[in-house]
């Protein structure tokens, strides 16, 4: 055994040279693993003893991609391109041995070698395009050549992580070996290859697939056409198209040029910034200061939810999924039917529905009427109708019901927890566990800690929301949460602006504009404008009372805010304009024309004037964490990085000035956050409060 550095190590094992690489805790090509490789190959060559090459790694994972943290700082160590080029013209065949994923860079450094094995389980992928980048080590140039220009395009544009079984019928993997022993397995392949004196195959020379696509540019027109939507607002994957479209018509070399330029151009540009922010956010979310990791987890193997309707139905499958068994209760037999009824064609309906899997998963479901049901789960969720009294007469029953030990938690989206948890007597066992509509789809689970929530009843949440697929973020108790407040800063101000001149469909085209999937008058539509209108009290003194009135309730009465034809394509309305004009004139005010600039500054400043009130509050651990929320459970457009990292970019001065020029035309509701203030004047931003 050679060490070649403190992250590699070289053996040779029979005729085979391996090179182990060992850098915790995902492998990432930072410079030391960088030189570790280059030293290694030249090692491995100058070992006569070699006549093959093994690269394989320890710990979770074969690399896992470039070191994201090295990104913008000086180059040390040895360049990745040298790395891979010593790799591919090697005289001796090099293997790359693959486990757990080998993503970006490190699929690209195993694309330099001459062929790849890998255990049934791993995955490879080039998923820089969730980082707002293109594979800048020629990735876009070979996997073409190996896998052809769309099945590269559809990886690179989507980042997935494609199993080793469809990567070796893609010819991505050459051979599969077995589970747990992919080191024994890697070094026979290569000995086999030495020994039968297989060619030393170049990604890069083959060129049969990029030559077949080679004038046919509608490949490409028809694969932007078909992802426009899911494309739009996001740069990077355009770019990665272009290298594919270069892959194919340039010979290699110019298309690692294209490549190089497109490569330099993201990483040096403000969505990549905010992308690569965004996969540490959510990294950080995850890291509770005064709940260490290693803090007890009580066991959660049954998981009780009160409610069947689409948000308790949509809480139940997250568990299902995850083989958790669920009992659901609900007060009447026909709503607990229809709502078991509801969970089962979601499941059939689902892309990836497979029988045996929708039975498997229906099987952990099991329904009740009654709550002394969840007498033994470890776990309980009240998804029942948002009034405090309701809360309040639940969990006193829960509280006599549970067992000694259980987790209760509430689903409330903004009711005081501290308040619910005050009718037990295990206030430390109360936590909010704030799921996102469709609960089974949207990755948010906002986890909220009352006064008295235990450590390990914390602690045990934030890994359950692993388990389940989420995104979890701990907040504080205030009204709304961290989320909801938010929202309630931006809704306050769309509805001013519609009251001063500007027309719902104008807010919403600005807001759709900045990247949000829907503006906030299109949302009211889709929700229906009468969730908690109640029409024996209306008496048309809003907007929306008048609407209501009018049975102008949303896409499903075809008229909201705005008229819908019949496939519910929406055309803004003259009624609602009329409405509008109306309700300004008796006001005693008159319309005036309101700019865009305008519109998004005062939709989108005093969002991050209340995540600085939030911050202050210590409602949320940090900035990012509010950044996190807005991304994952409000559609914020992860390439502008969140509202505390856009109020940060736009830059705090600028926000804080218009707050004051808007607080002095328009009043209170616009009152600067101290916080806001205080970091102003001694020039920082929220990046400094980390
Ligand atoms: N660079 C630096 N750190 C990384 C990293 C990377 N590429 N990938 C993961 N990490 C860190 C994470 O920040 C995390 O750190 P903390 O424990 O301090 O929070 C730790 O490794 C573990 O990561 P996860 O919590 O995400 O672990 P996981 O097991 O759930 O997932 C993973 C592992 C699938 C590899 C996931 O981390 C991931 O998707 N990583 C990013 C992969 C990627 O995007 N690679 C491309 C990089 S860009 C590139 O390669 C450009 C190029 O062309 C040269």
């Amino acid at each position: 055994m050679t060490e070649i550095n403190a992250v590699t190590r070289y053996d040779l094992e029979g005729d085979v040279g391996v090179i182990t690489l060992n850098s915790p805790p995902v492998n990432a090509l930072s410079a030391g693993v960088r030189d570790g490789l280059a030293n290694g190959m030249a090692a491995a060559l100058a070992d006569a003893g070699a006549k093959a090459v093994v690269i394989v790694c320890e710990g979770r994972t074969f690399i896992a991609g470039a070191d994201i943290t090295e990104f913008g700082g000086a180059q040390k160590g040895a360049s990745l391109f040298d790395v891979q080029n010593a790799i591919e013209n090697s005289p001796k065949p090099v293997i790359a041995a693959i486990h757990g994923t080998a993503l970006g860079g490190g699929l690209e450094v195993a694309l330099t070698c001459h062929y790849r094995v890998a255990v049934p389980s791993a995955r490879c992928g080039l998923p820089e395009v969730n980082l707002g980048l293109l594979p800048g080590a020629g990735g876009t140039q070979r996997l073409p050549r190996i896998v052809g220009p769309e099945k590269a395009m559809e990886m690179m544009t989507a980042g997935t992580h494609v199993p080793a079984k469809e990567c070796l019928a893609m010819g991505l993997v050459d051979e599969l070996v077995e589970e747990g022993k992919l080191r024994e397995g890697a070094v026979a392949f290569a000995h086999k290859v030495a020994a039968e004196g297989r060619p030393l195959k170049k990604v890069r020379e083959s060129n049969e697939k990029v030559e077949a696509a080679r004038g046919h540019p509608e490949i490409f027109a028809n694969f932007r056409k078909a992802n426009a939507r899911r494309f739009r607002g996001f740069l990077a994957p355009e770019y990665n198209i272009q290298c594919v479209e270069a892959a194919v018509n340039l010979p290699f070399e110019e298309g690692l040029a294209v490549e190089r330029k497109l490569f330099g151009e993201l990483i040096s540009g403000a969505q990549s910034a905010a992308q690569r922010y965004a996969f540490f956010a959510e990294r950080q979310a995850a890291k509770i200061p005064d709940v260490p990791d290693d803090t007890a987890v009580i066991p959660v193997n049954k998981v009780g939810v009160i409610g069947g309707g689409t948000m308790g139905g949509g809480i139940a499958m997250n568990f299902m999924n995850a083989g958790i068994p669920v009992t659901m209760v609900e007060v009447k037999q026909d709503a607990l039917d229809r709502g078991i009824a509801t969970i089962r064609r979601n499941y059939e309906r689902s892309r990836t529905a497979v029988p045996a899997e929708t039975e498997a998963r229906m099987g952990r479901l099991t329904g009740a009427l009654d709550l002394s049901a969840l007498a033994d789960c470890d776990l309980v969720i009240e998804a029942v109708f948002e009034r405090m009294d309701i809360k309040k007469e639940v969990f006193a029953k829960l509280d006599a019901i549970c067992k000694p030990g259980a987790i209760l938690a509430t689903n409330t989206s903004g009711l005081n927890i501290d308040e619910i948890a005050s009718v037990t007597k295990r206030p430390e066992a109360v936590i909010g566990l704030h799921f996102f509509s469709p609960a089974n789809v949207m990755k948010l689970l906002e986890i909220v800690r009352a006064d008295h929530t235990s450590k390990e009843v914390i602690n045990t949440c934030m890994k359950l929301a692993r388990k389940i697929g989420k995104i979890a973020v701990l907040v504080g108790v205030c009204p709304g949460f961290v989320g909801n407040r938010i929202l309630g800063a931006r809704q306050r101000e769309a509805n001013k602006l519609i009251m001063e001149g500007a027309m719902p469909w104008d807010v919403d085209r600005v807001l759709y504009d900045f990247g949000f999937p829907m503006g906030p008058f299109a949302m009211s539509d889709l929700a229906g404008l009468d969730i908690g209108w109640v029409k024996e009290r209306s008496k048309g003194e809003t907007i929306r009372d008048v609407l209501c009135e009018m049975d102008r309730r949303g896409q499903k009465t075809g008229a909201g805010w705005y008229d819908y034809d019949e496939n519910r394509n929406a055309k803004p309305s003259p009624v609602t304009e009329k409405i509008l004009h109306d309700f300004i004139v008796r006001s005693g005010a008159n319309p005036r024309k309101i700019s865009d600039e305008e519109i998004l500054e005062r939709c989108i400043y005093p969002m991050v004037n209340e995540g600085a009130k939030i911050l202050e509050e210590k409602k949320a651990i940090r900035p990012s964490d509010i950044d996190v929320v807005w991304e994952n459970g409000y559609g914020w457009p992860v390439y502008r990085g969140g509202p505390m990292w856009y109020g940060d970019h736009v830059g705090l001065p600028k926000v804080l000035a218009k707050m004051q020029e808007f607080q002095a035309q328009m009043g209170d509701a616009f009152t600067p956050a101290p916080l806001l203030e205080k970091l102003v004047a001694d020039g920082k931003s929220f990046a400094d409060l980390k």
